[in-house]
């Protein structure tokens, strides 16, 4: 199997769709009639969960109308959240089939899809035309990405001059080895954290010039606020998620992780 082939399957799984749509049932969530807070931390895969997504959505300068590309979109909860707390029209890709089938019938049932739309495409290859997009973003990503620049470039290819880009993952802080499982990865294989200098630098490479770095890790630790049912990313990730976030925890603890959020410009 090649980086792909392990990360979609790392990720997706049976019909995620009914697990999930199983999982708001038990929660006492009526799913014929979803709103967008209706899935607590559930479609929020990554640390900070929905704040961290707002804070995204902020330094991006998402407005009524931004076309927003989101890259890796997951099951989408950051793609709602532009489009119906921001108004932004958005697109989003991922890897991973169930994901993208969750997502697009969760965002239908939210009544967004004349705003979210969601297809199968990998980041470095995305069907959108050149200068299409006002901003894009990419969240808990790029840890599995072996070539960040090849997707950074076609990100810059896809925003329009001026265009912003922002980038917020785990990043590597400092030395020693990573602990896994991770959430992202069961071991080096399909691993691939980068220091903010090394995605500096890519993001260089592909023609955007860095705004600002922020290491927002102090604000994103911990677990997801408490929601109806107590719904979280193990709905999707499987019960080892609790042990994978624990061994993010420890590497964070011992200054060789860090939640970054990082905003480039196309130049
Ligand atoms: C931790 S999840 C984050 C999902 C979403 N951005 C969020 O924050 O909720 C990582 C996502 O990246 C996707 N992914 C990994 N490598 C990718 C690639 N090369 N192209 C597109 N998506 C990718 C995975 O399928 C998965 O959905």
């Amino acid at each position: 199997m090649d980086v792909s082939e392990v990360v979609a399957a790392h990720y997706g799984s049976g019909d995620l769709t009914s697990a999930i749509l199983r999982a708001l049932d038990e929660a006492g969530v009526d799913t014929t009639r979803l709103a967008v807070g209706d899935l607590g931390a559930l479609d929020q895969l990554h640390a900070g969960f929905a704040a961290a997504t707002r804070v995204v959505l902020e330094h991006l300068g998402v407005v009524e109308g931004t076309r927003l590309l989101d890259v890796g979109c997951g099951l989408g909860g950051a793609s709602r959240m532009a489009a119906h707390e921001f108004g932004a029209i958005v697109t989003g890709f991922d890897l991973t089939p169930q994901f993208v089938a969750a997502a697009t019938e969760l965002t239908a049932r939210m009544g967004l899809a004349d705003r979210v739309e969601l297809q199968v495409a990998p980041g470095d290859h995305l069907p959108l035309a050149d200068g299409s997009r006002d901003a894009a973003m990419m969240i808990h990503v790029g840890m599995n990405l072996p070539d960040k620049r090849a997707v950074f470039a076609e990100v810059r290819r896809v925003l329009r001059p001026g265009g912003i880009f922002a980038v917020y993952d785990q990043m590597r802080v400092g030395p020693g080895a990573l602990t896994f499982p991770q959430p992202w990865a069961d071991g080096v294989g399909s691993s691939f954290v980068e220091s903010p200098d090394q995605y500096a630098e890519h993001l260089a490479a592909a023609g955007f010039t860095v705004l600002a770095t922020v290491d927002r890790t102090p604000e994103v630790l911990g677990p997801p606020p408490p929601s109806a049912g107590g719904l979280t990313p193990a709905v999707v990730l499987g019960r080892g998620f609790v042990d994978r976030l624990r061994n993010t925890e420890a590497d964070i603890a011992k200054g060789r992780l860090g939640a970054v959020l990082v905003t480039a410009r196309v130049e």
